[in-house]
């Protein structure tokens, strides 16, 4: 298949073009940065601002892909609720600008969307079909993309994940081990639960059912790695994986507390029933990726 990924150099989209490509793809990418993985090849990549979006069309016509993965975001939480009107600018008109470029073309969409559609007042994973209502401007402005995808591709897919951390961006993980390695005391929440994902997980699950060809494609398929925790709890698997206990004691907070602009759903665990029935497995649970990610991190894998 000829795969173009938006959002190429960022942490997810890095790792997808890794495992696309090994599983034997043709991967084009488009972001505003430099690809960060070295498999990234410069005669794959080209620098395009999907906001503007005027040279897009043309873009378009010379890769011929046959699927788009937007992956491209503006995903921080907090800045999006410091600037809603640049937050509909990227999150929704990025999607919208896509969609216009490759109307008339026989393209499947994949959109990477988020748990942050949901409000996090259920006690249960939420499956494809739960009611959305976001509770932040970022989480608006992804059901903005989703519905816009929806609209503009006739075989669109919407991925929704949560607590990405990976190789190639600023995620919580790598914050903990640098904290904690200077000895700082660290007051984490343990009033927000979901699932953490490590990027190569999600890109082998995203690959995985595109494998499975138009069959597996669906409107939402949920994909994070299984099981969930606090971001407290994440800290102090993170601190015992590093071997960093002795240094560092993790004080478990409220979200109150923390008093960031943008509020957090208090549960968003999805489940991951509909991955299983398409592709025949979920990813794995979220302590195994992450000891496999630190065991990266550590160069020990
Ligand atoms: N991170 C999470 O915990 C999380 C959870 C659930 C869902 N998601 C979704 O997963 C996807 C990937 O997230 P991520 O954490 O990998 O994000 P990321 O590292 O910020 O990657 C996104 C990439 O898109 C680029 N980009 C932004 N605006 C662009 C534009 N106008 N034109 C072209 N490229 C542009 C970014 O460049 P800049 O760095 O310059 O902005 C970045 O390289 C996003 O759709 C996000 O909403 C993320």
């Amino acid at each position: 298949m000829r795969i173009l990924i938006t959002g190429s150099s960022g942490m997810l989209g890095s790792d997808l073009v890794k495992v696309l490509k090994n599983d034997g793809h043709y991967v084009f990418g488009f972001d505003v940065l430099d690809p960060r993985s070295e498999e990234h090849k410069p005669n794959e990549f080209r620098k395009i601002d999907l906001v503007r979006g005027d040279t897009l069309k043309s873009a378009l016509n010379e890769i011929k892909a046959d699927i788009i993965v937007h992956s491209a975001a503006w995903a921080d939480v907090d800045g999006c609720e410091n600037d809603p009107a640049k937050a509909k600018e990227f999150n929704e008109g990025m999607t919208l600008n896509l969609g216009l470029a490759a109307s008339g073309m026989d393209v499947s969409f994949f959109l990477i969307s988020t748990d942050y559609v949901f409000d996090g007042s259920r006690s249960t994973p939420y499956k494809e079909d739960a009611i959305t209502a976001p509770v932040n401007v970022y989480g608006r402005t992804k059901l903005g993309s989703e519905n816009i995808s929806d609209k503009m591709f006739k075989n669109n897919t919407i991925i929704r994940t949560c607590w990405l951390y990976g190789k190639f961006g600023k995620n919580f993980v790598d914050a903990i081990i640098k904290k904690a390695d200077l000895g700082t005391e660290l007051a984490v929440v343990n009033d927000q639960v979901g699932s953490p994902t490590y990027t190569m997980d999600l890109a082998s699950g995203i690959s995985a059912i595109i494998g499975k060809g138009r069959s597996g494609c669906r409107r939402v398929v949920n994909v994070t790695n299984s099981g969930s925790c606090s971001w407290y709890d994440l800290a102090v698997e993170i601190i015992k994986l590093k071997g960093l206990s002795g240094k560092t004691a993790v004080r478990p907070i409220s979200s109150g507390e923390l008093d960031r602009p943008a509020r957090r759903p208090a549960y968003s665990v999805m489940d991951g029933e509909r991955l299983k029935s398409i592709t025949g497995a979920g990813l794995r649970d979220w302590r195994e990726a992450l000891a496999d990610y630190i065991g990266v991190k550590n160069g020990n894998l």
